[in-house]
Parts: C-alpha cells; sequence; structure tokens
C-alpha cells in the first residue's frame, strides 16, 4: 500500500535525503521547509516532491499546515520530525532567545507536529513517527546547551509516545545522527571541525545525508511494526550507548 509520508526540513540536507529515500521506497512525500522559497522551489523542480512552508515552532502554524497537506496529498501515515536548528555559544554567553529558538524548533516543534497527527493515526490503526535527535543529544556538546536538551528531551517523548501509540499500531522511534555532511557544518569553525571533531569520528570522516535517509526508510517500512521505541545510532562509532 502506497503511504503518505510527511518529513519536517525536507526539502534539504539530511531532511531531503530523507524525502527521497521514502519517495524510492514508494510513499507518496511532502515535505516543510521554513525559510527559503528558492531552494525548495528548486527540490520540487528536480524531485517532484511537494513543498509546504511553516514553522514548526508555531502550533496553529502546524494544524493548518497539516490540514492543507491532508487535503492535497493524503492522510498522514508516516511522520519524520527533522526540522532542527542550532544556536551554539558556550554557556556563559548564549542568550535567551538561543535558548528559546531552539527549543522552540528542535523540542516543541515534535509536539507541535505530532498532536497534529496523531488522532488519525490512532483512527486508523496505523503510524510511524520517525524523531531525528543528535549524538549530541546523546553525549552533550560543547556551546550546545540548548541543542542537547533538546535533542534528549526528543529521545524521552520518542520513548513516551512508543507506548502509549503501540496499540494503536502506530510506532515512534528516534535516529541519533553523529557529525553529516550538510550545511549546518558549516557554522563549525575549520580548526574545531579539523582538530576537535573529526579525530574523534572513528570511520575518520563526515557521515552522509544518505547514511541518515537509509534508516529512516528501515523505521518508516509498513514490516517495522515491532521496532518501537528504539533509538537508532548513526554516527561511525563516535559515541556508542
Ligand atoms: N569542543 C571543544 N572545544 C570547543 C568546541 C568543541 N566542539 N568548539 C569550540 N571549542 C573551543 C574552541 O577551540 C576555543 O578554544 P580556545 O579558546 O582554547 O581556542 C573555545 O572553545 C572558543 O571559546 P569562545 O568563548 O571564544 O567561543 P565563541 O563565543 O567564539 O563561540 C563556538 C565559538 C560557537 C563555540 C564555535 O567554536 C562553534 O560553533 N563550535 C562548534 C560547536 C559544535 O561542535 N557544535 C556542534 C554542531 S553540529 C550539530 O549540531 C549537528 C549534530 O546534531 C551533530
Amino acid at each position: 500500500m502506497s503511504r503518505v509520508a510527511l518529513v519536517t526540513g525536507g526539502s534539504r540536507g539530511i531532511g531531503a535525503a530523507i524525502s527521497a529515500a521514502l519517495k524510492a521506497q514508494g510513499c507518496t512525500v511532502a515535505a516543510t521547509y521554513a525559510g527559503n522559497d528558492e531552494k525548495a522551489a528548486a527540490f520540487t523542480a528536480e524531485t517532484g516532491i511537494q513543498t509546504f512552508k511553516w514553522d514548526v515552532g508555531d502550533y496553529d502554524a502546524c494544524a493548518e499546515g497539516i490540514a492543507k497537506v491532508q487535503a492535497e496529498v493524503g492522510n498522514i501515515d508516516i511522520l519524520v520530525n527533522n526540522a532542527g536548528i542550532t544556536r551554539d555559544a558556550p554557556f556563559h554567553k548564549m542568550t535567551r532567545e538561543q535558548w528559546q529558538q531552539v527549543i522552540d524548533t528542535n523540542l516543541t516543534g515534535l509536539f507541535n507536529m505530532t498532536h497534529n497527527v496523531w488522532g488519525g493515526m490512532r483512527e486508523r490503526k496505523f503510524g510511524r513517527v520517525i524523531n531525528i535527535s543528535s549524538i549530541n543529544g546523546q553525549k552533550g556538546q560543547f556551546a550546545q546547551a540548548n541543542y542537547s536538551a533538546a535533542k534528549a528531551g526528543d529521545i524521552g517523548f520518542t520513548k513516551s509516545l512508543a507506548q502509549e501509540g503501540a496499540r494503536a499500531g502506530i510506532t515512534v522511534n528516534a535516529i541519533c545522527p553523529g557529525y553529516i555532511n550538510t550545511e549546518m557544518m558549516s557554522t563549525i569553525p575549520d580548526k574545531v571541525m579539523n582538530e576537535v571533531i573529526l579525530p574523534q569520528i572513528p570511520v575518520g570522516r563526515l557521515g552522509e545525508a544518505e547514511e541518515i535517509a537509509r534508516g529512516v526508510a528501515f523505521l518508516a517500512a509498513d514490516e517495522a511494526g515491532f521496532v518501537n521505541g528504539s533509538t537508532m545510532t548513526i554516527n561511525g562509532a563516535q559515541y556508542l550507548t
């Protein structure tokens, strides 16, 4: 059966690879984006995947956007909460805005999105919710008190909802990517990347977005119904839990 998947932040970086992998698996895919109209239009032209613009940190925008996706594309069977931002700063320099923006997008965004598809998934007795957390939610990270707190929260959210959705045929799982070769890495100074981060990765390289998408495709499959509440680590052996 062809499933409908919605991928937040699904037109760039890891999200674009996830959208493409789910499409290749036979899903009808829609992707959300927050800002870059030009890149989203180029993504749609290239892939045929429809894009929708809203801020996952805004509950009402999520309710409205999801209703639109469901009217235009179909009821959402698979939700991939991938949208995320960084606002890195050592804690003594971190502003309230940097804290709040990251919590709003990377943690509250999961509530806002999932809350608006949960009822439908329960009624239809099928759902796949896949939350993109991070290695830094597992181990903590210098200059990321905000991001690590949100990403650790995503894992707790996943484990709770997995228990609640299980009887209704809904699975909820998290993936913790390590350092992946995307635009997000461009905020890291070269010196920190080369002297601090890369030497910590046993595989000796950054991961590729497609290597995360492969995990999402696995968890999204109908056949993955017994995989529930798990945290899949995909990090080149950088941090083992
Ligand atoms: N680990 C250890 N030390 C680090 C570090 C890190 N990741 N990042 C910076 N530092 C060190 C610097 O080397 C520097 O040390 P020295 O003073 O000895 O040279 C010091 O911290 C910088 O301190 P400052 O007070 O001057 O910091 P700043 O106000 O200039 O801020 C920064 C700079 C924002 C911390 C910047 O260095 C940075 O962005 N670092 C990278 C942080 C990081 O690793 N973020 C992860 C992003 S990847 C991601 O988020 C995706 C994911 O899920 C994996």
